[in-house]
């Protein structure tokens, strides 16, 4: 797949000045799972209070808009089928990472997820997926993020150190470990945005590969790796932050946020993106988002991204 639209929606491009760019989407695949079975009954990160009600007829209801939102893109969703003893399993982000037709299957840190590990192997075997077994606690895309040719690693709640030279060398790419210091914030995908994932300059397209963080999820050490690698990166308050701003999904025009990251969702049209906002604030009690709930699946070729 090589077509490239600026969108597929009816929204139209804003108009740009010179010095908002003009942003393409990309075509997106997706790994979703139904939260038919969500609750909070154990708490794993601070999101979780299992004394506190959920509603799985809300969370289904909310996820569906989301899925049928991708679909609406132009995306494909696949479905993986929800175990009824896994409430996580909703947030297949944590279900592995794909690059190439590869999977890297996850290695849960904490053993009420442990089982979702080999549901996401045998889904990623039957889809014909070269699918890799970890040896290193890691929990997929959670803290494994693709931008451009480089892994952006996250470490300090969930992964480990181990698990980042593991996914480099499955993935033969160079991986640059953060470390993240606030328990909210406990996956890189709560705290880093990939919104440009390809390196258009490379490609001879107008997009520098891109992100959007919360720099007070990272260590110094951490911060300054991102301010030199990402001098153009949207920066995030962290009243934005906090409201899981930041998991959000981007096509590299659409990006998918909460309705309560308002300032992110100006600087984001300040840059030439569409922000379009899904509220999952049932699935927030379980202290998961959009991109929680979302996996790509990055088919063969996608190096160097050439947008599929
Ligand atoms: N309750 C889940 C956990 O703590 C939430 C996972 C959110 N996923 C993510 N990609 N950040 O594991």
């Amino acid at each position: 797949m090589s077509v490239e639209t600026t969108t597929s929606t009816s929204e139209t491009t804003p108009s740009t000045s010179e010095t908002t760019p003009v942003r393409t989407a990309h075509h997106r695949r997706y790994l979703m799972c139904t939260p038919s079975h969500f609750t909070v009954n154990y708490s794993i990160n601070p999101w979780m209070e299992p004394s506190r009600p959920t509603d799985t007829a809300n969370a289904v209801a909310q996820w569906q808009k989301l899925h049928d939102l991708y679909l609406e893109l132009g995306h494909e969703v696949e479905l993986i089928d929800p175990l009824a003893d896994y409430p996580d399993m909703v947030y297949t982000a944590n279900g592995g990472f794909v690059i190439d037709g590869r999977a890297y299957v996850p290695k849960f840190r904490f053993v009420e997820r442990q089982g979702e590990a080999p549901a996401f192997a045998d889904w990623f075997r039957e889809a014909g997926y070269d699918t890799v077994i970890p040896e290193e606690v890691n929990e997929g895309e959670g803290d494994f993020l693709l931008v451009g040719d480089v892994i952006l690693a996250g470490t300090g709640f969930r992964s480990t150190g181990d698990s980042h030279r593991e996914v480099g060398e499955v993935f033969d790419r160079e991986v640059v470990s953060l470390n993240l210091v606030d328990p909210r914030f406990y996956h890189l995908d709560t705290a880093i945005a990939v919104l440009d994932p390809v390196q258009g300059v490379e490609n001879g397209g107008p997009e520098r590969a891109n992100i959007a963080y919360l720099p007070g999820a990272f260590d110094d050490a951490s911060r300054g790796i991102l301010e030199e690698r990402f001098p153009d990166a949207i920066l995030v308050s962290d009243e934005d932050g906090s409201v899981f701003g930041l998991n959000s999904a981007s096509d590299g025009y659409n990006v998918v946020i909460s309705p309560r990251a308002k300032g992110f969702e100006k600087q984001l049209r300040e840059r030439g993106y569409n922000p379009i906002m899904v509220d999952l604030s049932e699935l927030l009690l379980g202290g998961g988002g959009i991109k929680c709930c979302t996996l790509e699946l990055r088919p063969s070729s996608a190096r160097s991204g050439t947008g599929e």
